[in-house]
């Protein structure tokens, strides 16, 4: 479903951020992405979603080569994508009710299926009584669950957490995950980039570890480890 192709990336006046990456994605995986800081993790990701594009190689979706989108096609290509990271961004101004629906907006979807699906994906990430709150009322790992059903309101094919309980103390780091399993076991590809050791190993699925712009591991149930 996915493939990356050759993948080089070189942003200017710098060393190869990426070289020759080559990774293929089937359609319901669960893939975490290790490796240290700089390794090149978020911007492999950052391909897919078409945030970067590569300096030579070929990122395919769905058998489509994401370099040959036109400028409007690629809002198309991202709404297939869900992303969450580190910082979630939801709007402060808004509740995290108004931050999932207003996905749902931007998409140009009815109002009436907008009040149906967002009750449905705030119940489905446990958010209980907190739907009508504000992002600075709530904690960290309640922030990064309403930025997940955010991204994932739209139905997305794949979604990409980078470093997604970066902030996060383990509990809520393990609900976040727990999270992210049910989603992939609905049937959303999910690709986790990630530090975090223990809930790398704890996941216990396929592992891809890069290192210096490469892939230097890939485990069907893999651990972390460098
Ligand atoms: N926009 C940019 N301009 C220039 N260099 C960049 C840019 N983004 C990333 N880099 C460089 O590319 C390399 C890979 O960075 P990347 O952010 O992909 O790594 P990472 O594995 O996600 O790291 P981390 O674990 O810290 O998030 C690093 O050397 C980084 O400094
Ligand atoms: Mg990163």
């Amino acid at each position: 479903m996915i493939i990356f192709e050759n993948i080089s990336k070189v942003y200017p006046g710098n060393f190869p951020a990426l070289e020759n990456v080559n990774l293929k994605i089937h359609e319901g995986e669960f893939v975490s992405i290790v490796g240290h800081s700089g390794a090149g993790k978020s911007t492999l990701l950052k391909m897919l979603y078409a945030e970067e594009q590569p300096t030579s190689g070929d990122v395919y979706f769905s058998r489509k080569n994401i370099s040959e989108f036109k400028a409007r096609e690629l809002p198309y290509h991202r709404r297939n994508i869900g992303t969450v990271f580190q910082d979630c961004k939801l709007l402060p101004k808004k509740t995290l009710t108004e931050n999932v629906a207003f996905a749902m907006e931007v998409s140009e979807k009815k109002t009436s299926e907008i009040e149906e699906a967002v009750p449905q994906i705030l119940d489905i990430t446990g958010l209980g009584k907190k739907f009508d709150a504000y992002p600075n009322e709530v904690s960290g790992g309640e922030q990064q669950k309403a930025a997940l059903a955010r991204a994932l309101v739209n139905r997305p094919k794949v979604l990409v957490a980078d470093e997604p309980t970066g902030n996060l103390d383990p509990i809520s780091t393990w609900d976040i995950v727990q999270l992210l399993l049910k989603i992939n076991e609905f049937g959303t590809t999910v690709i986790l980039a990630t530090h975090d050791k223990p809930i790398v190993d704890k996941i216990s699925k396929r592992v891809v570890v890069m290192d210096k712009g490469r892939v230097i591991r890939d485990e069907a149930h893999g651990r972390y480890c460098i």
